[in-house]
């Protein structure tokens, strides 16, 4: 199985910074099993959510991959999700819970206020699996994704849990993304 965590931790962007913000909008919005300094709601320009990504250790098996979220580019959209602020010694386990083909990449985030408008903006670091990595599943009819995800188990639990976590998380968080909500929908058909 492919393992990144070598490769990013030479991905050194922030290099000297005493905290770095690290931009989440899969499991890491609502799993965020690591120390940080303060959290904010964000987005992303350019990109959308999709779950197109194989996950072969947390909620699958090399057997049977489950699908986790990755990011595609897509021009005018955006993509909600939760800005970190952490120390930068932080990323050595992230950089092993995301081994399964993402890549740290450094891209602009912009903080959203209390009524949910974008306030300002820094630079920060994203977990990306780009189609070029040997997990990335891509499209798939959206009820062979639900299927694929009703199905799936892996070390980390269902493959079920990840998505509907992250729908409930995305509804408290005031977002909208058609994509998960679609498969959300399907997911309780099976
Ligand atoms: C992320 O959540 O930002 C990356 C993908 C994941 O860990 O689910």
């Amino acid at each position: 199985m492919l393992d990144t965590t070598a490769l990013n931790q030479q991905r050194n962007f922030f290099e000297g910074h005493a905290a770095i913000w690290l931009f989440g909008y899969g499991s890491l919005i609502w799993k965020a099993d690591f120390a940080y300094l303060e959290r904010r709601p964000a987005y992303i320009h350019g990109w959308e959510r999709r779950f197109w990504q194989g996950s072969h250790d947390h909620r699958g098996t090399p057997e049977a991959p489950g699908r986790v979220a990755t990011l595609i580019r897509a021009k005018d959209s955006i993509c909600h999700g939760m800005a970190y602020r952490i120390a930068p010694e932080v990323l050595a386990p992230l950089d092993v819970r995301e081994k399964n083909g993402y890549l740290r990449e450094k891209v602009p985030l912009t903080f959203m206020d209390e009524k949910g408008n974008g306030t300002e903006q820094s630079e920060g670091l994203i977990y990306l699996a780009s189609d070029d990595n040997p997990a990335f599943l891509g499209d798939a009819p959206l009820d062979e994704i639900a299927q694929q995800i009703a199905n799936a188990h892996g070390p980390s639990g269902p493959n079920r849990d990840y998505l509907v976590n992250l729908a409930v998380a995305l509804r408290e968080l005031g977002a909208k993304d058609a994509h998960i909500f679609a498969l959300e929908q399907q997911l309780s058909q099976f």
